[in-house]
């Protein structure tokens, strides 16, 4: 069995942080997001992966990512033209797939406890379509399941008024007949060919629709407080049962409590760190408070400031700030840092759909 993992897409609900980087590679405790799926797949025993980039920043994911052999894959890539919906995906990458059951697993899907029970569900049932599905607060966002008993009767994408609580997540095992359900549908209201379509198609022409439901924590990294979420989850069970692992410097004047990690060559002076937190390599904490659920990329410094529950990207410096800094992302190479020239007035350049909350 092969997995089609997706990394294409336009990313808009993320912008400013994907105007320079693919949303996939967005660190969420400091690996980038499509590790997630990676590892994933990789713990269920496939070992042969597409991943479906766009032209403009695939370049930036084969770089990344290599031929796999970090993870004990093999990758292929695959590109898609444009991003014409997830069952253009399906369509793109059949001549990988080889007309074979696969996994899809959308690469912005975060998942703790792997795929595995699924993948066997599937091949158990004999199924031509497995549905991972969860409960949602807000269903209208997701594809929703209409569930009756045990059976699937219903799909539908983003309805107004959804008639399940059930998300449809971005897991799914198909069958050959799904290339002919993404064939046969045609683009939705929004220019897409929508995957829910696809398995409408699939369950009006009366193949095996089977679903089961997460019941652990599984996140759709849309929007950036979803990134928020992941990155706090992903570092709450970062060190679960474990030490500490400190691997850089703490001086005595320094309190470090909690999970924590810090990576080699990180030094953290007069500061105190309160886990979760993951300190990157070479980062530089100086008379600093570090709160729980932040992760900091490697080379950042932090000097005379306090940052909570927020995700850093590498090269970032926040000095002197005098607000305790908290639910932020912020990019690389991006400073924050208090002037004493006069007059004080408040100094920003930011690029296209930044966001600065002032209190
Ligand atoms: O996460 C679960 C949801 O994913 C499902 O409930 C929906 O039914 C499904 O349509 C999808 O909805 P999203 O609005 O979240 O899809 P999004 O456009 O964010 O794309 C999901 C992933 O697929 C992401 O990794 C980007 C990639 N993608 C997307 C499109 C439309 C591509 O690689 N190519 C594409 O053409």
């Amino acid at each position: 069995m092969r997995a089609l993992i997706t990394a294409g897409g336009r990313g808009t609900r993320l912008r400013p942080l994907t105007h320079t980087s693919n949303k996939h590679l967005i660190p969420i405790a400091n690996k980038p997001m499509i590790h997630y799926a990676l590892a994933a797949v990789a713990a269920a025993g496939i070992t042969e992966v597409g991943i479906v980039i766009n032209p403009d920043t695939g370049e930036e994911l084969r770089t990344a990512l290599g031929d796999g052999a970090a993870f004990g894959l093999q990758i292929s890539y695959v590109v898609q033209d444009a991003p014409r919906g997830l069952a253009h995906v399906v369509q793109v990458a059949e001549p990988f797939l080889r007309g074979e059951p696969f996994v899809f697993f959308l690469g912005d899907n975060v998942i703790v406890g792997g795929i595995r029970p699924f993948v066997e569900q599937f091949q158990a049932r004999r199924e031509d379509c497995h549905l991972v599905l969860a409960r949602v607060r807000e269903p209208q966002r997701f594809g929703v399941a209409e569930v009756r008993g045990d059976r699937i009767v219903g799909v539908v994408e983003k309805p107004k008024h959804p008639k399940s609580e059930y998300a449809v997540t971005g897991i799914y095992l198909y069958g050959p007949p799904i290339f002919e359900a993404v064939r046969a549908i045609r683009p939705s209201a929004r220019g897409e060919l929508e995957i829910s379509d696809a398995h409408q198609y699939l369950l009006d022409h009366g193949y095996r629709v089977g679903y089961s439901e997460i019941t652990g924590w599984w996140k759709d990294t849309g929007k950036p407080d979803d990134l928020l979420e992941a990155n706090r989850f992903a570092l709450d069970h970062l060190l679960d049962g474990a030490a500490p692992v400190i691997r850089g410097r703490v001086d005595d004047a320094s309190d470090v409590q909690g999970k924590v990690v810090v990576e080699a060559g990180a030094r953290i002076v007069a500061s105190q760190v309160r886990g979760p937190v993951i300190i990157g390599k070479d980062v530089v904490i100086e008379q600093s408070y570090i709160g729980p659920f932040t992760a900091l990329g490697e080379r950042c410094v932090i000097r005379n400031s306090e940052l909570e529950y927020s995700i850093v990207f590498a090269d970032t410096q926040i000095l002197d700030a005098d607000v305790r800094i908290e639910r932020s992302l912020l990019g690389r190479e991006v400073v924050i840092r208090r002037t004493a020239s006069r007059p004080r007035t408040q100094k920003f350049i930011l690029a296209d759909q930044s966001l600065i909350e002032l209190c």
